[in-house]
C-alpha cells in the first residue's frame, strides 16, 4: 500500500524531469490543474504514506529553510547549503531565483536525498519581483484594493515563473511610529485600511489555486507586534496591553488567515516580555486555537537562535525547545532545529509527534503547489522568458506609481506644468535610477531598467531646450559643488522641480532614524533656490512621513511619490504635467516634529481634551511648542480638482442591533479636471464602557468623477462594525450614541449621529 502511493509521485518525478526539458510539454501542462492533484482525499493519503516512512531527520529537514549565498537579508550566512540539501538537511531554500539556479538546487535534493522530496523556494518579493512597483506604504496611500491586488498578482506571476513558490510578503504590522525604518513595507497605521489590503494582498499573491504555476504561497509578517517598537528602534522591545494588541495590532493578521494566507513569519521582537519567536500565547492560543490558521509558521532570519540574547534561553538547544513547543514549524537560517531537535526528543523535551505535524504542514503546502507531481513545474526557461517585464506588467506598475502619490500642497495651481515652460529639474533624485525602486526589490535591477524623472520629463516637455538638469547636492552629504549649476539653471526657468528625500537605505529593515528631515544638505539646496523667486515643486521620495514644516511652507508644490518603481519617472512625469491627476491620500499621519511622534488620526479624547478656544489652556493635554495636530493627516491628498461632500444622510435616527445602518452622501467634482477622489467614512463610539478613539475609519470608496459629475455614495454598516473589546476583553458593540462622519480626510468631515439600542 505505502510503497504503491509512494511510487507515484516519484514516477511523476521522474516524468516531470524527462519532460522539463520538452519546454512546450510543461507549459501546456501547468495551464490546467488536474483534479487528481488537488483531491484532498489523495493528498491526506500521500502525506499519510510519506511521513510514515521518512525518517526523523529527513522530517526535520523539513521544517529548515536556509539562505543561500546570493544574496544576504540577515545577519548570518550558511555556505555550506548546498551539502546540507544534498544530505537532506535543508528542505527549503530563500534568496534564490532564475529557472536556472532553482532547477539546478531543485536537483540537489531531489537527486541526492532519499525520498527525493522537492525543495521550497522562498523569496523576498514585497513590491514586484522584476517589474517593481511603488514599494508598499505607496501603494497603500492609492487606497484602491483592486490595483493593490494586481500589483501583487503580477510579482507572483514573476516570480513564479523564475522558480519561486512562497513571498515572505505581505506585511502587515501596524505602525505609528515614522522612525521605524520598516514602515516603508506596510500599509500605514489603520486597522481597517490595513485588513482591507492585507487581505487584497494575500488574494492577488495566491489566487485561487496555488497549483496554477503563477501564484505563489503568502506570509502573513511579523507575527506580532513589531510595528511598535519602543522609540521606534528596529527590534526594539514591544510592549502593550492586551487590548490594544488586539485592537490593533492582530487584526490585520486576522484578515489575512480569513483571505486564507498559507504561512505566517514571528517578528523578531519580544511582546510583553516573550518573544514573538517563542510565544506560545500567539503562535497557538491564537493563531491556531481562536483563528484557526492551518498552514506553516515560519522564524523571521536566525529569531529562534536570538531567545539567547533575549534573555529567555540559555543556549540554541534550550531556544529551539521553547520555539517548537510555542508553536514554531520552520527555523529560517538559524540551524538550531537541525542542529538539536533529535536531541530534544531524546530527551523528552518534545514529542517526533510534534516534528511529523509541523513537517505535515510544510508538505501539504509542498503537495498543493504541485512539487510533488512535477519538483520543476516551476522552472520552464520558456515562461521565464515571456512572463518577465512584460508591457502589460510595466503599465500597471506605472499606473500604480501615479495612483500612490500623494499631492500634499498646490498654492496657486503651481501644477500641473504645461509642457512648454523651461523648467529647470534638480536633486539627487532627478536622475537617479538605484534609489528609484526602493528597497526589498527582490529581482528587480537597480541600474539599467528603473525610469527616472529626468527621462520621464524629456518625454512630455515639447523643446528640449527648455529642460535643464543638473544634480544640485547629493542625498546625504555636505558637497555643495553643484550648488552654483543648480542656481544658474533655475535662474534661466520659468519653475524650478526639486526631486528629493531619502536614499533606499535610509528606510527598510534596520533603518531606524531620530532625524526625519530631508538629510545632507539638501533643504539648504532649497533654500538657495528659494531665494530666486520662482515657483518651486518639491517632488519626494523617501520610504516614511518626513518632516516638512519649511518646506511646506515655503514650497508652491509638493507631491510626495515614496519610491515609485520601475517605471517612476514616466509617472511622475504624467502626473507633473497633467496627464494624469494625482489621487493618493496618507495612509500615515505627517508630524510637524518628530516630538510628535508616535502621531496618528485615531486618538483618544483624554479627561483634559485640547481646545484651541476653550476657556482653559494650562492643565490640557498638549505640548508648548507645538500644536497637537500633524502637518498632514491620514486620509489627506490634494487632487488638481476640488471636491464638494453634500446630502450627507443615514435612512434612519436610531437602529437596533444587528440591523442595516444605511449611509449615503454625494460627491461632486466641482474642478475643471477629471479626478479620483477616497471618499472616506469615519466612526465614532461617543459613550462607551472603555475609551475609545474619536474617529475611526470604518470603509471608503474610490470614485472617478468628471468635471461637474455628481455620484451618490453609499455605505453600509452593521452593529458589528461597531464593536470593540469592551472591559470584559469580549467583542462586541454597546448600545448609545454614535457619531458618523464622512470626507476627503480624517480631519475635513462632515458629521451626523444615530443611537443603536
Ligand atoms: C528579515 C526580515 O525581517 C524579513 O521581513 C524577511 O522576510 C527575512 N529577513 C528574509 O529575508
Amino acid at each position: 500500500m505505502k510503497i504503491k502511493q509512494l511510487i507515484i509521485p516519484f514516477f511523476a518525478i521522474l516524468l516531470a524531469i524527462t519532460s522539463c526539458t520538452e519546454k512546450t510539454t510543461v507549459a501546456k501542462k501547468d495551464l490546467s490543474s488536474t483534479p487528481e492533484t488537488k483531491s484532498d482525499a489523495k493528498m491526506e493519503s500521500f502525506l499519510d504514506s510519506l511521513t510514515k516512512i521518512m525518517t526523523l531527520e529527513e522530517k526535520i529537514g523539513q521544517l529548515t529553510l536556509m539562505s543561500t549565498d546570493w544574496e544576504k537579508t540577515g545577519p548570518t550566512i550558511n555556505e555550506n547549503y548546498k551539502n546540507l540539501i544534498k544530505e537532506g538537511k535543508v528542505g527549503n531554500i530563500f534568496n534564490a531565483y532564475s529557472v536556472k539556479f532553482t532547477r539546478e538546487l531543485q536537483q540537489l535534493a531531489v537527486e541526492n536525498t532519499r525520498l527525493k522530496i522537492p525543495l521550497l523556494f522562498g523569496y523576498d518579493v514585497i513590491h514586484g519581483h522584476r517589474t517593481i512597483f511603488p514599494i508598499s506604504l505607496g501603494e497603500s496611500a492609492s487606497w484602491d484594493l483592486k490595483a493593490i491586488e494586481n500589483a501583487a498578482r503580477i510579482a507572483a506571476t514573476e516570480a513564479s515563473a523564475e522558480g519561486i513558490h512562497w513571498t515572505f510578503a505581505p506585511m502587515v504590522d501596524i505602525s505609528r511610529d515614522a522612525r521605524w525604518g520598516r514602515v516603508s513595507e506596510g500599509a500605514g497605521e489603520d486597522v481597517y485600511l490595513g485588513s482591507e489590503i492585507a487581505k487584497a494582498r494575500v488574494r492577488g499573491f495566491q489566487g485561487d489555486d496555488l497549483f496554477a504555476t503563477n501564484t505563489v504561497l503568502a506570509c502573513a509578517k511579523h507575527y506580532a507586534a513589531y510595528g511598535a517598537p519602543i522609540a521606534g528602534r528596529d527590534y526594539n522591545t514591544v510592549d502593550m496591553s492586551e487590548r490594544e494588541l488586539r485592537t490593533t495590532y492582530l487584526p490585520p493578521f486576522k484578515a489575512t488567515v480569513d483571505a486564507g494566507v498559507t504561512t505566517f513569519m514571528t517578528a523578531f521582537n519580544d511582546v510583553n516580555g516573550v518573544p514573538a519567536s517563542g510565544n506560545k500565547y500567539l503562535l497557538t492560543d491564537i493563531l491556531r486555537e481562536e483563528w484557526g490558521f492551518e498552514g506553516f509558521v515560519v522564524t523571521d532570519y536566525t529569531s529562534i537562535n536570538e531567545l539567547v540574547p533575549h534573555g529567555v534561553a540559555k543556549d540554541n538547544k534550550q531556544a529551539a525547545e521553547i520555539a517548537i513547543n510555542a508553536g514554531v514549524d520552520m527555523d529560517m537560517q538559524g540551524g538550531v532545529y537541525m542542529d538539536y531537535l533529535k536531541e530534544l526528543i531524546a530527551d523528552g523535551k518534545v514529542t517526533e509527534h510534534q516534528v511529523t505535524t509541523a513537517a505535515r504542514k510544510i508538505l501539504t503546502l509542498k503537495y498543493k503547489l504541485g512539487l510533488f507531481s512535477d519538483p520543476y513545474r516551476y522552472c520552464d526557461e520558456i515562461r521565464e522568458k515571456q512572463l518577465l517585464m512584460t508591457p502589460e506588467h510595466l503599465e500597471a506598475a506605472r499606473d500604480m506609481a501615479r495612483k500612490s502619490a500623494v499631492l500634499l500642497k498646490n498654492s496657486k495651481q503651481t501644477l500641473p506644468l504645461s509642457k512648454d515652460k523651461k523648467v529647470a529639474l534638480i536633486g539627487p533624485l532627478a536622475n537617479d535610477k538605484y534609489n528609484i525602486i526602493g528597497s526589498w526589490t527582490a529581482a528587480g535591477d537597480r541600474y539599467t531598467k528603473p525610469v527616472t524623472v529626468l527621462e520621464g520629463f524629456k518625454e512630455k516637455i515639447s523643446n528640449q531646450a527648455n529642460l535643464f538638469f543638473t544634480q544640485g547636492c547629493e542625498i546625504n552629504s555636505d558637497n555643495i559643488s553643484d550648488f552654483q549649476n543648480a542656481i544658474n539653471i533655475a535662474k534661466k526657468s520659468d519653475v524650478v522641480v526639486m526631486v528629493m528625500g531619502e536614499s533606499e537605505g535610509m528606510s527598510g529593515e534596520a533603518a531606524s532614524r531620530t532625524n526625519l528631515d530631508l538629510p545632507g544638505n539638501q533643504k539648504e539646496l532649497l533654500k538657495a533656490i528659494k531665494k530666486l523667486g520662482k515657483p518651486i515643486v518639491l517632488v519626494l521620495m523617501n520610504g516614511r512621513p518626513l518632516t516638512l514644516e519649511w518646506e511646506d511652507a515655503n514650497m508652491d508644490a509638493i507631491l510626495e511619490t515614496w519610491y515609485p518603481g520601475t517605471m517612476g519617472g514616466y509617472a511622475i512625469a504624467d502626473l507633473i504635467f497633467g496627464d494624469a491627476n494625482p489621487s493618493g491620500k496618507l495612509t500615515m499621519t505627517f508630524p510637524r516634529n518628530v516630538g510628535q511622534i508616535p502621531i496618528y488620526y485615531n486618538v483618544k479624547n483624554t479627561g483634559r481634551p485640547y481646545e484651541a478656544n476653550g476657556p482653559e489652556q494650562r492643565y490640557r493635554s498638549r505640548y508648548l511648542d507645538v500644536a497637537n495636530s500633524p502637518l498632514y493627516p491620514f486620509g489627506y491628498g490634494l487632487s488638481y480638482t476640488t471636491f464638494k461632500y453634500t446630502n450627507f444622510a443615514i435612512d434612519k435616527k436610531t437602529y437596533e442591533f444587528k440591523e442595516k445602518i444605511n449611509i449615503s452622501v454625494t460627491v461632486t467634482n466641482t474642478g475643471s479636471f477629471k479626478g479620483e477622489e477616497v471618499v472616506q467614512l469615519y466612526m465614532r463610539d461617543l459613550v462607551a464602557s472603555v475609551t475609545l478613539p474619536l474617529k475611526e475609519l470604518k470603509r471608503f470608496e474610490k470614485v472617478m468623477l468628471e468635471p461637474n459629475e455628481s455620484k451618490k455614495i453609499t455605505f453600509t454598516l452593521t452593529s458589528d462594525d461597531l464593536a470593540f473589546y469592551t472591559q470584559d476583553m469580549s467583542f462586541k458593540a454597546e448600545a448609545g450614541e454614535f457619531k458618523l462622519f464622512v470626507g476627503t480626510n480624517s480631519e475635513a468631515l462632515l458629521e451626523t449621529n444615530f443611537t443603536l439600542k
